[in-house]
């Protein structure tokens, strides 16, 4: 299988090329503005889509509006569980042609959007849709004299953005939720991978889903993102991306007081002590690090390991590392792809100077792979990693967002406990060990919103995830994200006779 291009059917069967889905219609920007998403493993352009702009965002958020306080609202909430199912059912039907697109766009190996992010984004859907009728709230006996209850009610409309790492799979986490609880949104895919958010606005329309209820517009962020996130008509924000435009929506959110979810990234450390499971720790070291080429929220992007197995582990990361095939997403060997844009490469590249000049030590990788064929101009980097990093260095503080392990050492449970917290972010963690108690000590005593034991980077559509501190707040995934989607009404009746 090789990559699709602009010239190729498949791409053009799936996407309108310069269309944004309001109130159910396809439809140009109202500027005509288009930009164009590129394969970032052959640098060439898959297609050209619209750039929607202020006017679009306020069509999107009117028909939006329009369709929760009608249709969407009337109808009964199992029939929004069935058209979430439905959704689910539609998603593994396409499953070979959405990870077509997903990898052309995004750069991930082919294994990874078909075996995994193609059916997790189903299985969230699936999810989702069990809980659409089961929304109820509480009966609140604490008075004779009234009847007092409370009722969950949707926000209204929501404005979700999402990056471009788990394109489908970030649709998935942001819609499922908000249309179960019974809200209205729009979407904002990243500009650098609109195609597959694309193409799930046609499996909405053919799962039945009423016009209006998902509007999808595409856009740069400073562009489309913006308006979107200072409209006035939106109820809601949910926000997955970097810490800065986390920032930026944050004080746009507060001028209309817009309720707002935020899930910006982490440094989270995978810890290996001398007792764990050496092969499971090691491969659990690789994944946590190299899968998704390093662009995951979640990467166990510090390796924390005890001193008395230090130099074993060390040495056989690299052994395994020079065994990661780079290159040809669509080759079934590989299992590092293409960063997603050249922008990213070299940012990940100037983070492996950063960490030569801080006196880490460079192990593996630290370098460009290139390549005399087609891929002569793909975004890929070497699987790196830096030993002896010193957890006040920059490579262990600051997300690279790509291929790159810092390895630290440590002595005592004590010590990794506080060097895995030392870091602004809190998103998830992982341990390996074979203490029963001290992995418990640990899930308690690490801050961060997820602790894996004895596993790494693994999801559950039923299993909350969301960030401690500068990770941001609000959950995806479980029945936590619901909450984030609804609020409660009480409601006083009284009793007292005439
Ligand atoms: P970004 O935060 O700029 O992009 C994420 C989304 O936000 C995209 O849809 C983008 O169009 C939108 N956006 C950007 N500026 C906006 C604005 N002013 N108003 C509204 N929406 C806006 O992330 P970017 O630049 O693509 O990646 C930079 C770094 O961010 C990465 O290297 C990584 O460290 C971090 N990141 C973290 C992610 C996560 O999963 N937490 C995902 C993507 C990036
Ligand atoms: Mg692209």
């Amino acid at each position: 299988m090789t990559a699709i291009t602009a010239t190729d059917t498949k791409i053009k069967e799936l996407v309108k090329p310069g269309r944004l889905l309001i109130n159910g219609e396809w439809v140009d920007a109202s500027s005509s503005a288009t930009l164009e998403t590129i394969n970032p493993a052959t640098g060439e352009v898959i297609t050209t889509f619209a750039e929607a702009g202020a006017d679009d965002v306020d069509k999107a958020v009117a028909s939006a509006r329009t369709a929760f306080e009608g249709k969407w609202s009337a109808i009964p909430a199992a029939r929004r569980g069935m058209y979430l199912a439905k959704l689910a059912d539609l998603i593994i039907e396409n499953g070979e042609r959405l990870a077509l697109l997903e990898t052309s766009d995004n750069g991930k190996p082919y294994f990874e959007s078909s075996k995994i992010d193609i059916p997790f984004a189903a299985n969230v859907f699936r999810y989702f849709s069990g809980w659409a009728d089961k929304l109820s709230g509480q009966t609140i006996p604490s008075r004779s004299d009234a009847f007092m209850f409370t009722r969950r009610e949707p926000l209204g409309v929501v404005a979700q953005i999402i990056p471009w790492n788990l394109p489908l799979v970030m649709c998935a986490w942001k819609l499922a939720p908000a249309l179960a609880a019974g809200n209205t949104v729009v979407l904002k895919p990243a500009e650098q991978t609109p195609l597959t958010a694309l193409a799930l606005g046609e499996l909405i329309a053919e799962a039945g889903f009423p016009p209006g209820v998902v509007n999808i517009l595409t856009g740069r962020g400073e562009v489309t993102g913006a308006a979107l996130v200072k409209h006035k008509g939106i109820d809601k924000i949910s926000f997955t991306g970097s810490v800065p435009v986390g920032k930026e929506i944050m004080k746009s959110a507060a001028d209309n007081l817009t309720k707002l979810t935020l899930e910006l990234g982490g440094k989270s450390p995978n810890i290996i002590f001398a007792d764990a499971n050496m092969k499971a720790a090691l491969r659990g070291a690789i994944n946590g690090i190299f899968y998704g080429k390093g662009e995951l929220c979640c990467a166990g992007s510090r390796l924390l390991v005890q001193r008395e197995c230090y130099d074993t582990v060390v040495t056989a990361l690299q052994e395994q590392v020079a065994k990661l095939q780079v290159g040809d997403p669509f080759d079934k060997k590989t299992r590092i792809g293409a960063l997603i844009s050249k922008e990213q490469m070299n940012r990940v590249l100037e983070y492996v100077e950063i960490g030569k000049k801080e006196g880490a030590k460079l192990v593996a990788g630290g370098e460009r792979v290139t390549f005399d064929n087609e891929f002569a101009n793909g975004c890929f980097v070497a699987p790196t990693i830096f030993a002896d990093v010193d957890n006040s260095m920059r490579i262990a503080q600051e997300e690279i967002f790509g291929p790159a392990l810092a390895v630290i050492p440590f002595d005592s449970e004590e010590e990794a406990l506080s060097i895995a917290n030392d870091s602004s972010f809190g998103l998830a963690a992982a341990i390996w060990t074979s203490d029963i108690k001290r992995a418990h000590r640990l899930a308690a005593g690490l801050k961060a919103g997820t602790v894996w034991v004895n596993t790494v980077n693994m999801f559950d559509a039923s299993l909350p995830f969301g960030g401690f501190k500068n990770s941001g707040f609000g959950r995806d995934l479980g029945e936590d994200a619901l909450d984030g989607y609804l609020q409660t009404k009480s409601v006083w009746v009284d009793l007292t006779a005439d």
